[in-house]
């Protein structure tokens, strides 16, 4: 997502701003922009798109004095990617970088513009500089009303501040969001998001912790905890090997990507959850009004978040709900009726396919809405309205984090809807939150969990096929498991209903065929198990994915013991992945890039 750069020092520092950026390029964003204080002189320049449009406007630009400067790439979130919407963002004489959420700005920007500040950005960062400016007035030094002003932010955020009234200093502050800053023996400072910028400019980095807030000088490097007490640095040495820092020491981008997902899912759910309801600041009041339909279209991974919404639609909004593969629905000349609101999931946002069913719908005169992860791109800017995932670039072809997200946002989405129509009651739908927010520590990566699958991954590396199975919702999970693994180490997967093996396929159950079954201990548990004991008897192999202990299995990967099925979900989604990422590396596949796929289909 967004990327912060800064610096402090003698050199070209319009360039090293530049290039910093350009090594956060890769985080995916929208617009981007510098700020640069020399000789108690601001310069800043900000472009929508690409750094080559950020390059062209500073090109007579010159920095060759000592300076403080600071960049951002922005992947937008609040407001569309403008120039005014990218940072840096001025007060009157300061300046400020942000990554994260600040999830109390409307109350602080309404306060802010009742006494009369003017704000020119649609932003959330933007309070963070004008509330800097009014804690100013009445503090004893611009560091003290830095302090109190990160006090008054809620949510997550990694900031840097630049301001004349001390200007060869830049301030910072961290929580919930990374940063770091670097050294080296020529006295510069670095700031970034990531380690990438700094290879090749410093010998040593310290990561802030969350809490941390400070400033830094030519001589000085101050931090104080969130409890106001001093720190000392913690230095450590800098790789400097960049592909290696990208991936933040993880073996691949996908497995980073499954990482992430803790991280991504509370950006996700960000400003989005109240007491007893769901906040979507982005759709208009008056969406929903004669709806009485839902039509969800997508293709791949996107297809089977969809899948899972229809479960959730119909449970919880009790609104009737069907979903189809886009490349289908194309050309199969369907019926589109007006009271029915079409909904397109996509990570890019540029799927051929999907984008043409987008197009039929709106062409038919039906309310559009699109799910999608990339702001800008084609189906957000044809959609009526949109939803995003808030996933950051995802570099792993096979995708994980996106996927998470968007069941994410159908989860609330569901419960949004069943608010306005009144379909759950108003303690349910609090309950519900509750189990949202606990999401993110669901899908946190245990070291043992790993440490198990990798072991067990072992022997899963032949047969004659695999069947990953479950009922309802864990259905389209099981197909995702599926797909997972079919996509990265070219084994022969299937999802399928749990209660339709005995249709069929289970005339191929023997020793060489694998079942992973997803067993949930709060959603047809009984019904589920006296499926996979059906192919137990039958020989097939067993994997089996449960809170609860399950002896007809020959595996047994065994998840917390949840309050709820969703819980379960999340859970057993991080396992599926985990599974196919260590059987496709055993198998010494590109986990990346594996063969004959694309990230993006933009042809038919
Ligand atoms: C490609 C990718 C899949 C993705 C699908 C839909 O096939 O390899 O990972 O699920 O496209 O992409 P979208 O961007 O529309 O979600």
């Amino acid at each position: 997502m967004c990327g912060i750069v800064g610096y402090l020092g003698n050199k070209n520092t319009k360039e090293i701003l530049l290039e910093g950026l350009k090594e956060l390029e890769y985080r995916g964003y929208d617009s981007a922009g510098i700020a640069v204080l020399q000789d108690n002189d601001f310069e800043s320049f900000k472009a929508v798109g690409k750094l080559i449009n950020l390059e062209e406007k500073t090109k007579d630009f010159i920095t060759d004095k000592f300076a403080v400067g600071i960049g951002h790439t922005r992947w937008a979130t609040h407001g569309k990617p403008t120039e005014l919407n990218a940072h840096p963002h001025l007060g009157n004489s300061s300046y400020v970088v942000h990554n994260g959420i600040i999830e109390n700005y409307a109350k602080l920007k309404k306060e802010l513009m009742d006494e009369g500040v003017v704000f020119l950005s649609q932003t959330d960062t933007e309070v963070i500089v004008h509330q800097f400016e009014k804690n100013l007035k009445s503090a004893a030094n611009p560091f003290e009303a830095f302090g109190k002003t990160v006090k008054e932010l809620e949510g997550a955020f990694a900031i840097l501040l630049v301001t004349k009234e001390e200007e060869k200093t830049i301030f910072f502050a961290k929580q919930g969001s990374p940063m770091l800053v670097g050294i080296n023996a020529e006295n510069e400072k670095y700031f970034a998001s990531s380690d990438t910028p700094l290879i090749g400019h410093c010998s040593d980095v310290n990561y802030f912790e969350d809490g941390d807030y400070g400033y830094v000088t030519a001589d000085e490097i101050f931090i104080l905890d969130k409890m106001d007490n001093q720190k000392q640095p913690h230095f450590s040495k800098l790789t400097q090997n960049k592909l290696s820092a990208q991936k933040d020491g993880y073996r691949f981008f996908m497995e980073k990507e499954i990482y992430e997902q803790t991280t991504v899912i509370a950006d996700t759910l960000m400003g989005r959850l109240g007491v007893e309801e769901i906040l979507f600041d982005e759709l208009e009041n008056g969406l929903f009004d004669g709806i009485n339909e839902i039509k969800l279209c997508a293709c791949g991974t996107s297809y089977h978040s969809a899948l899972s919404a229809t479960y959730l639609f119909e449970r919880y909004s009790k609104i009737k709900t069907s979903v189809e593969v886009a490349s289908e629905f194309r050309y199969r000349e369907p019926i589109m009726s007006k009271d029915t609101l079409f909904v397109v999931i996509s990570q890019s946002g540029e799927t051929a396919d999907t984008l043409e069913t987008l197009k039929m719908a709106k062409n038919a005169g039906l309310k559009t809405l699109v799910i999608c992860n990339v702001d800008n791109s084609s189906m957000v800017r044809l959609a009526d309205a949109s939803i995003l995932t808030r996933a950051g670039i995802e570099k792993g072809v096979a995708s994980t984090k996106a996927f998470a997200t968007q069941v994410t946002v159908f989860w609330m989405l569901s419960l949004y809807i069943a608010k306005l129509r009144g379909s759950l009651e108003a303690g349910e739908i609090a309950r519900q939150i509750t189990l949202l927010r606990e999401i993110p520590v669901c899908v946190k990566v245990a070291d043992s969990m790993h440490e198990k699958i990798k072991r067990l991954s072992k022997r899963y590396l032949h047969g004659h096929g695999f069947f990953f199975i479950g009922r309802d919702i864990f259905y389209p999970l099981a197909l995702e498991g599926a797909l997972k693994l079919k996509e990265i180490s070219y084994l022969h997967a299937e999802g399928y209903p749990s209660g339709e093996m005995k249709h069929g396929p289970i005339a191929l159950a023997d020793p060489e065929l694998f079942t992973i079954a997803l067993l949930p201990q709060h959603l047809l548990y009984e019904k589920a198990k006296s499926n996979v004991e059906e192919l137990s008897a039958r020989d097939s192999t067993i994997c089996a994915i449960s809170p609860l202990e399950f002896d007809k299995a020959d595996d047994f990967i065994q998840i917390s013991t949840c309050q709820d099925y969703m819980q379960e979900f999340f859970e057993m989604m991080v396992v599926i992945q985990l599974l196919a990422l260590e059987i496709s590396i055993r198998l010494g596949n590109d986990v990346d890039m594996p063969r004959n796929l694309a990230k993006s289909v933009t042809v038919e």
